[in-house]
């Protein structure tokens, strides 16, 4: 039985409640508009995880080779202590978020039973010609909360059916189907478009690959040298362009054709498209494993995160296992080490400790929403939006308590806006009172990291230079990378891009006594 009273406390409550709401609610100015195009909600998910690790395994790995013929007899895959669930280990210990296999690579070989060919696990000696590989790694990322993706090589130098267009982009998109319906949720799929010598007239269906593939996933983003959701940044150095937008005209760039590097890398200010570049590199210089090779450095790999994550572009970083089955115990030292250096300076944000004020703000400058403080929180849906009429001056100033010392600049753009800025630079006042130049950079959009000679300095400022509309920036960071020492010191933008490319280790202050203990 209800009572009347506990009813009628209960309305007053509501009535007051109600009351304090029209009593204190002001009229939010809504968020801006955002400038199109605008990533997918897919390529905001792919974009992100900011690093993927790469998993190149299949024959090639018992044969040495990079490319196989698609003639090596089965009988040699044989991967006695295949563990998948060390390969997400080491992806999820070390701060990798999704993993990629190579299904299929160029030789045909399928590391799953594909029931259109016998060239496959289930023709080989491991585990008796019952194990599935895509199988043992989807469940594995699963338990480890990781995304998987798949790469399905075009070029196939095994089954017979390849050279005749019709026939062979039905097996394609067979095997493609039993993929994206058989392991759960797929988040990517990379394809190429290699082709054998012989073969250059066959077709391949890749308007058709990608509806299927969008249809199956539709939460999939899709990597090829033009898109449609992450085109390739043009090398498999794992180097973007200094400046790269996320725009793109896909039609200007032709899949497996012969692309202009530069323009994968930079991407373009007036492209029509959202598709953003992804490096792919390996951490040894072949992508399958060989006995002979010996994994990159951290430094070096901490370099190229600057030259990849730090220039907007997720880092697809190729970790091959070994004949065992197995990531190397090197490569895992190595990554360990990487993780370590990156914690190290990006885990202490030196912009927290700063009072932060903007040359404007959008809407009512008490309110949140719209304040520099945002630039503090993490991710992407908290921004500083400055007033929409000031059109020259959009600055953002850090004041510290004390002298900071830092030589990393990192920055965000929320992209769901769109990308914005062009150009950018920072200054700090020097101990005469006077604004020096700390460093310039051209483009920002998910993440850019730039890298230059220790300054120190107690208040900073931030200008946006140029910009297609009004900037809107999520994050600033301010860090201190005591690794990593530029060569030399210099004001010329032109050559601060090129010292980043060249930089000078000073190994000395790195060592791995030191990296257990960060
Ligand atoms: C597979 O690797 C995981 C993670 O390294 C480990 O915990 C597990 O014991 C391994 N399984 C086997 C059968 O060796
Ligand atoms: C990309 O497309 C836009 C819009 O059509 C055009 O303005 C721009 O010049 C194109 N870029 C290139 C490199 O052709
Ligand atoms: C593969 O790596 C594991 C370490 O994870 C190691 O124990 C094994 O000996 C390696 N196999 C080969 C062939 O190098
Ligand atoms: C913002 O807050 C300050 C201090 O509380 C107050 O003086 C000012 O009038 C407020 N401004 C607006 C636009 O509400
Ligand atoms: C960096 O940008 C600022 C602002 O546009 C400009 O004044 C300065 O000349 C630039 N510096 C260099 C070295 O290009
Ligand atoms: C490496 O680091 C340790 C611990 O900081 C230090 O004692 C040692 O001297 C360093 N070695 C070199 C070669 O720099």
């Amino acid at each position: 039985m209800i009572k009347k009273k506990p009813i009628t406390e209960f309305l007053k409550t509501i009535i007051i409640l109600l009351l304090f709401q029209l009593s204190t609610s002001s009229h939010r100015k809504p968020p801006p508009l955002p400038i199109l195009p605008i990533p997918k909600s897919r390529q905001i998910s792919w974009q992100i995880a900011e690093m993927a690790l790469f998993l190149h395994f299949g024959t090639n790995t018992f044969t040495d080779s990079e490319w196989g013929t698609g003639h090596v007899d089965p009988s040699i895959f044989n991967p006695k202590l295949l563990n998948a669930t060390q390969w997400v280990t080491v992806a999820k210990d070390f701060g990798f978020k999704r993993v990629v296999l190579t299904a299929k690579h160029h030789d045909g070989f399928c590391l799953w039973p594909s029931k259109y060919t016998d060239y496959s696990v289930k023709s080989s000696p491991w585990r008796n010609g019952v194990g599935d590989i895509v199988a043992d790694l989807a469940e594995a990322a699963r338990n480890g909360g990781l995304e998987l993706g798949l790469y399905l090589s075009p070029w196939d130098r095994h089954e017979h059916c390849y050279g005749e267009t019709l026939e062979y982009n039905e097996y394609y998109m067979g095997q493609m189907t039993e993929l994206l319906t058989r392991y759960g949720e797929i988040k990517y799929v990379f394809l190429d478009g290699a082709k054998g010598d012989g073969e250059k007239d066959m077709e391949y269906f890749f308007d058709d690959w990608f509806s299927l593939i969008h249809q199956l996933q539709p939460g999939a983003s899709i990597f090829s040298d033009v898109g449609p959701d992450t085109r390739w940044v043009g090398n498999e150095n794992g180097v973007a362009g200094s400046t790269c937008w996320s725009l793109f005209n896909g039609s200007e760039v032709k899949i497996g054709g012969y692309s202009d590097a530069r323009y994968s890398a930079e991407g373009d200010a007036f492209g029509q498209d959202w598709v953003p570049a992804e490096c792919d590199v390996s951490i040894r210089s072949g992508w399958f494993w060989h006995a002979s090779e010996k994994p990159k450095s951290a430094m070096t790999l901490l370099d190229l995160y600057y030259k990849s994550v730090g220039r907007n572009c997720p880092l697809l970083l190729n970790v091959p296992p070994n004949s065992s089955g197995l990531i190397s115990d090197e490569d895992i030292h190595v990554l360990k080490e990487f993780s370590e250096l990156r914690n190290s300076i990006f885990s202490h944000n030196l912009a927290k400790s700063a009072l932060l004020s903007a040359s404007s703000i959008r809407g009512d400058p008490n309110d949140s929403q719209f304040s520099p403080k945002n630039v503090i929180e993490e991710g992407l849906y908290t921004y500083w939006a400055p007033d929409q009429g000031q059109q020259s001056d959009w600055t953002l100033y850090l004041e510290f308590q004390q002298v900071i010392t830092f030589n990393v600049l990192g920055l965000q753009e929320p992209i769901q806006m769109g990308q914005r800025i062009i150009e950018f630079h920072l200054d700090m006042l020097d101990e005469n009172g006077k604004w020096q130049h700390v460093v310039n950079g051209t483009t920002v959009g998910y993440r850019r990291l730039l890298l230059f000679p220790t300054v120190k300095s107690h208040l900073l400022r931030l200008v946006i230079d140029k910009s297609k509309v009004f900037p809107l920036i999520s994050h600033l960071g301010i860090y201190m990378d005591s690794y990593t020492v530029p060569r030399h010191v210099s004001d010329d933008t032109h050559t601060k891009s090129k010292f980043i490319n060249n930089l000078f280790f000073r190994r000395t202050a790195y060592n791995q006594s030191q990296s257990a203990s960060i």
